[in-house]
C-alpha cells in the first residue's frame, strides 16, 4: 500500500509560526488515519516562508496552516 505523503516544514518562519502544533495534531490523529501517512519534515517548501507555516500533502503545497486547516486538508485528500 502506498502512503500518502506529508511533508512539514520546519525551517524558522515556520517554526515561529506554529510548526511544532501542526506535528504534535499529525501525532494525534486517530490511528486509521495516522498509519496512512508518512510523515516528513523540510527546511523550506518552494520558498513559502513569508506565509508559514506551510506543509505539503501528496505534492501539494498548503500555506497560512493551523492544526484545524490541515486536518481538514488530510482528510479531503487522503487516499
Ligand atoms: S521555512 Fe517554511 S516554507 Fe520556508
Amino acid at each position: 500500500m502506498s502512503k500518502n505523503t506529508l511533508k512539514i516544514c520546519i525551517g524558522t518562519p515556520c517554526h515561529l509560526m506554529g510548526a511544532a502544533d501542526l506535528l504534535e495534531s499529525v501525532e494525534n490523529l486517530n490511528h486509521k488515519l495516522r498509519e496512512k501517512i508518512e510523515l516528513k519534515t523540510s527546511h523550506c517548501i518552494d520558498n513559502c516562508c513569508e506565509k508559514a507555516p506551510v506543509a505539503e500533502f501528496n505534492g501539494k503545497v498548503y500555506q497560512d496552516l493551523n492544526p484545524e486547516k490541515l486536518d481538514k486538508i488530510i482528510r479531503e485528500n487522503i487516499r
